[in-house]
């Protein structure tokens, strides 16, 4: 019955981000793609924009050229580096503060995912004043938000062309998603010069979330022929270019990959959402502090097979678009191919498997609330039992 009824909701859902309406934004990509952002910015006659960062990429001096060509161009800068990981209503609220102190037409988001979705709901939050737990559901804002500039500094989230943004209320420990079109970031930059000093660990972490976005996309019931091509692009490109981005942080080829990779994941999933390995990898978050790229690592693999034969086609189908299977191999095996290469994947990058402080006990918790988030708002290509998942989690206990 239950299952009935997550069934039912997840079409409701798959309609719900299929008919989303937002724009995608316009992106400049390639070395040095940040700092023509940053022209472009002057040239459409803005003269004072917030920069949201955070406090380590505000000191390490990687904000610097950015800034530095904004001055040149007579764009005065006011610089909000007050977002924490996992950021919460008072830091959105702190930032807008400063943004209408400082008359700021335009908000320019540096950093990784907590930074951008923070960035994306302070433009959103000036138009739309109030309380933001208002906001927690899908197309809840009236206005749209201030003109929004996004540059990742990370290869993974996608946050930068999502239609979302997840905040947690600091009251209640919840973590709110806010989901609307106009959080879609209006410009883009797409640079690797970003990403050189990304340490190994945080290459394959956030590389690893970007894979788990493409093929979950890729399988989910929501998918159309356009998500399905970018979420094929994303995968053959991460395939290719992480191991490399991984072994060599200067190689600026693969780093331009992987961002490129990480955008095409990001406008797929935009539109499909995800899956298991996304609702289990939040519990290991919200129990474990488990890295969100790491959680979806360790159980990606365990939930493609789990999910079995309903899904074969599809693997196959991306294990032979990646160049992993020959045309002329079965589905089943060329599946088996795909799961095998994730898995060496995160082996070869030397990715913890074992979840810190995971106990027997909290297993029921993870898997209750990881098919009640699913329910909620994945349209996965299998619906898993209780006990299917529990298996995968147990798994992680025992390697724990
Ligand atoms: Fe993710």
């Amino acid at each position: 019955m239950k299952t009935l009824y997550f069934k039912l909701r997840a079409i409701g859902v798959t309609w719900l981000l299929r008919l989303l309406p937002r724009n995608q934004p316009l992106v400049f990509s390639g070395r040095g793609s940040s700092l023509e952002l940053c022209r472009q910015l002057a040239l459409l006659g803005y003269t004072r924009a917030l920069i949201v960062s955070d406090a380590f990429l505000a000191g390490s001096g990687l904000l610097d050229d950015m800034l530095g060509t904004l001055a040149q161009a007579g764009v005065k800068c006011t610089v909000f580096d007050g977002i924490e990981p996992d950021p919460n209503f008072e830091q959105v609220a702190a930032g807008e503060a400063v943004l209408t102190r400082e008359s700021c037409e335009v908000v320019i988001g540096i950093g990784g995912g907590s930074v951008l979705d923070a960035a994306k709901l302070i433009a959103l939050l000036h138009n739309n004043p109030g309380d933001l737990a208002f906001y927690d559901g899908i197309q809840k804002a009236k206005n749209p938000g201030l003109p929004l500039f996004a540059v990742p500094t990370t290869a993974g989230t996608g946050s930068e062309t999502t239609p979302a943004s997840v905040i947690t209320d600091s009251a209640t420990h919840r973590k709110v998603a806010v989901a609307d079109g106009k959080l879609v970031p209006h410009y883009v930059a797409l640079d690797p010069d970003l990403t050189r000093t990304l340490p190994p660990r945080i290459t394959a972490a956030t590389g690893m979330d970007a894979l788990t976005h493409a093929v979950e996309s890729y399988l989910s019931r929501a998918s159309t022929p356009v998500t399905r091509d970018m979420a094929a692009t994303a995968t053959r490109l991460i395939f290719e270019n992480l191991p490399r981005a991984y072994q060599n942080g200067e190689d600026m080829d693969a780093r331009q990959a992987m961002l490129t990779a990480s955008f095409y994941a990001g406008v797929a999933f935009g539109r499909t959402s995800v899956g298991y390995a996304h609702a289990i990898a939040h519990q290991l978050g919200r129990v474990c502090g488990t890295p969100h790229g790491e959680a979806n690592a360790m159980v990606l693999p365990q939930v493609l097979e789990a999910y079995g034969a309903p899904v074969r086609p599809a693997l196959a189908e991306l294990a032979r678009s990646s160049g992993l299977a020959a045309a002329t191999v079965s589905d089943d095996a060329a599946a088996a191919t795909l799961v095998q290469r994730i898995t060496e994947l995160r082996r070869e990058m030397g990715m913890s498997l074992e979840p810190t402080g995971l106990a027997a006990d909290a297993v029921p918790g993870i898997v209750k609330a990881a098919i009640r988030e699913t329910g909620d708002l994945y349209p996965v290509p299998r619906y898993l039992e209780p006990d299917e998942l529990g298996g995968i989690v147990s798994k992680l206990v025992a390697a724990a």
